[in-house]
């Protein structure tokens, strides 16, 4: 089919990539020209596992192609996927208004009748408003378009094979034509009649592919409700951590031994410095918010936030119990991107703890596999080094808040001569408090005494 998706960032590539692969044509478009230009001359604008040989591949097989020229994407695909941000404002409220730009840039500029995807995480109804919105900006006021809501469940790091290999399929419809343009769309990834770049073709047997067919209204809770879920196991496990640091019980062992149960399930229950992103803490809000709108009080959200805000005061504290005087200490920051396997900084809990640390007047030395570039023009004070080892040089604490896997395997044996003093402050509870006991650090992390 031919495809169009507006919006280049994380989403919006992975989908444009992806459906490429998968044998559809793809036009691209984004706002930001530059961002264009680079995809043009065959540059990947940003680091996610797989994407640049898909892309590459693509663009050899002449399936995806780029312009700048929104009018020209739009008139190339019978089907516009939207992937255009939707940040928070003030308020915590999802703010549309690149939905709004980008419907009134397809009514204007369309030329015949179009399946519009809504792929961006929007809040419940957004879908019936975008309806209205192509109407009313359409010459008229008659609307040539269906649309239709498909949320995407790709996690960062590993968005490509999640895109491949999804638990389910959600698209939300008006009618059943709309239904089987995007079953159609889909097929390769329903039929697994596509090679796949994760596993080469090997993929390991899989149950099949759940495609829902639902109201817009209900994919776009489905959205929320699932991604606040998660943010609430989360919290969840926090709360329990702290309550293992009073009671003397180790957070590891009981989360453990909770997620076997097949009802609650063993992911997301990773104490620690909380989640962040650029999905859970606005997604979060966004809910909150639309609940109030609609006279629903979601307190069990809102606590869910309050709890995973709490988690870097909660980390600072343990910081100046173990450092005592901050000011003129030689920290090592071990990690700045929002989790591991991702180049992302956005709403990174790392972030808050860099400015904090600076704030009271640390010496802050900073690594990351691969935020360092994005980060540095936010903290300019911030050393940066790209080999962990270089940034515990001399360092008065080991401050890890990012569960890379370079860090987990850490030789902290041959870290410890390097380093001033002994001292780990771990974020993610990436090892064991005896081992790190054992090579003779003084060692601090969440929920373990
Ligand atoms: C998320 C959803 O998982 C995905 O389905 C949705 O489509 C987009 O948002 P992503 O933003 O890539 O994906 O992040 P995710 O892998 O879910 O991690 C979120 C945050 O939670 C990270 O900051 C991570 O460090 C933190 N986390 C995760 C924990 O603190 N503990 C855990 O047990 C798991």
């Amino acid at each position: 089919m031919r495809l169009s998706v507006i919006g280049c960032g994380y989403v919006g590539l992975v989908t444009g990539a992806c459906l490429a692969a998968a044998g559809h044509e793809v036009t691209c478009t984004d706002i930001d020209a530059e961002r264009i230009r680079r995809l043009q001359a065959g540059e990947v604008p940003i680091y996610e596992h797989h994407l640049e040989e898909i892309l590459a591949s693509a663009r050899k097989a002449g399936r995806i192609s780029y312009t700048a020229d929104a009018g020209e994407a739009i008139r190339a695909g019978d089907a516009i996927f939207i992937c255009v941000g939707t940040p928070p404002k003030e308020s915590g409220e999802a703010d549309l208004s690149a939905i709004d730009q980008v419907a009134r840039q397809i009514a204007e500029q369309a030329r015949s009748p179009k399946l519009v995807i809504e792929k961006s995480t929007v809040p419940a109804r957004t879908g019936l408003e975008l309806q209205r919105a192509l109407a009313a900006y359409s010459s008229g006021g008659k609307s040539n378009f269906r649309v239709a809501s498909n949320p995407e469940f790709l996690r960062e790091g590993t968005a490509v094979g999640d895109f491949f290999h999804p638990d389910r399929i959600v698209v939300g419809v008006e009618d059943e034509s709309a239904a089987a343009d995007l079953r159609e769309i889909y097929r390769p990834i329903l039929e697994r009649k596509f090679h796949c770049p994760v596993h080469k073709g090997s993929c390991p047997s899989q149950h099949e592919v759940a495609f829902l067919v639902t109201t817009i209204n209900s994919a776009e809770l489905i959205k929320h409700a699932s991604n606040s879920f998660l943010a609430l196991k989360i919290s969840y496990a926090n709360v329990i951590a702290d309550l293992c640091e009073r009671i003397g019980a180790d957070v590891k062992e009981v989360t453990h031994a909770m997620g076997l149960d097949p009802r609650i399930g063993g992911q997301f229950l990773s104490a620690g410095l909380g989640f962040g992103g650029f999905c859970f803490p606005k997604d979060v809000q966004a809910f909150i918010h639309l609940a109030a709108s609609v006279g629903v009080d979601f307190d069990l959200l809102k606590a869910t936030e309050r709890v995973n805000k709490q988690r870097i005061d909660r980390f600072l504290e343990k910081v100046h119990k173990a450092l005592w005087v901050v000011k003129g200490k030689h920290v090592a920051v071990l990690g700045l991107a929002f989790k591991a396997n991702t180049d992302d900084i956005r709403f990174a809990p790392a972030l808050e703890v860099v400015k904090r640390l600076l704030e009271e007047g640390a010496i802050v030395h900073a690594t990351d596999p691969e935020a360092i570039s994005r980060t540095k023009a936010l903290f300019p004070k911030v050393t940066y080094h790209e080999d962990p080892y270089d940034a515990l040089r001399g360092a008065d604490a080991a401050l890890v808040c990012t569960e890379w896997d370079v860090f987990r395997n850490l030789d902290w044996n041959r870290a410890k001569p390097l380093m001033a003093r002994g001292l780990v402050v771990d974020g993610r509870n990436l090892y064991s408090p005896k081992h790190m006991r054992d090579l003779g650090f003084e060692y601090y992390s969440f929920g373990r005494s």
